[in-house]
């Protein structure tokens, strides 16, 4: 510290000295002689202090490994700035191809496989009724079955009313089915929009035909209409 404090001051003197005495520069003189000596006197940089060969410019960030360094020669397929990373396009490129095998795996799944991956199913036919004993309103009781593979499940018959029934009985726990009113068609339908046959009505239900729009099950097998914003037990048909 002490010596950027002298030298400057030292130089601007001899610099007086020699600019009162002559007009001329003599030769070998440096005018700018104080800002050369603060520039070489950097005592901070040991690397220079030791005189390390070959080093050029070190005060510079490193260069990033190359892990991590953009690759702007071959992921040029980026706009608007976009940096790409050549590890990062690898991981997505196999993540779209597990998707892809994940899709081909579930539609590969037997019906009988599908089920196992959930506990609690009643086999009726060709159907198979389960829950995995969560709960929701309508909406959500159908997104959860269509995620699984399957369909928010409605008994379209007797046999199948019955053992929806067994599940029902089972978590003792009213749960919806697969059917709403339309005030289009003034009726009772299916998911898919569809007119449905059979019904297991409890006495005197449907008793709020058009504002009531879900139907629920309870423990006896017996459908009433509600709301569509109840808190249901989801059983869902495959
Ligand atoms: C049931 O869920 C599926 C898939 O999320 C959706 O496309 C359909 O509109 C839903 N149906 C009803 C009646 O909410």
């Amino acid at each position: 510290m002490l010596t950027f404090l002298i030298l400057p001051q030292l130089a601007l003197g001899v610099s007086l000295q020699r600019t009162s005495r002559s007009a001329t520069v003599p030769q070998g003189w440096v005018p700018n002689a104080c800002t050369l000596i603060i520039c070489a006197s950097d005592k901070g940089d040991p690397r220079r202090e030791m005189g390390i060969p070959g080093t050029q410019d070190l005060s510079g960030p490193a260069e990033p490994l190359a892990i991590s360094a953009p690759n702007r020669d071959t992921g040029g397929t980026g706009t608007r700035g976009e940096i790409h990373f050549p590890e990062l396009e690898l991981l997505k490129a196999e993540m779209r191809e597990l998707q892809k095998q994940m899709e081909v795996f579930k539609a590969t799944l037997t019906k009988t496989q599908k089920v196992l991956l959930i506990p609690n199913g009643v086999i009726v036919g060709e159907k198979i009724f389960k829950t995995d004993g969560s709960r929701g309103d309508f909406h959500a009781a159908n997104a959860s079955c269509t995620r699984i593979g399957g369909n928010l499940a409605l008994p379209r018959d007797a046999a199948e009313n019955s053992a929806f029934q067994q599940i029902v009985a089972w978590h003792n726990r009213r749960a919806v089915l697969g059917i709403s009113y339309t005030t289009t068609q003034r009726t009772f339908v299916d998911l898919n929009g569809h007119s449905v046959g059979f019904f297991s009505w409890a006495p005197g239900e449907p008793n709020n035909v058009g504002y009531e729009k879900c139907v629920e099950m309870h423990p006896d097998g017996k459908w009433h209409d509600r709301i569509c914003e109840l808190d249901w037990l989801i059983i869902c048909e495959f």
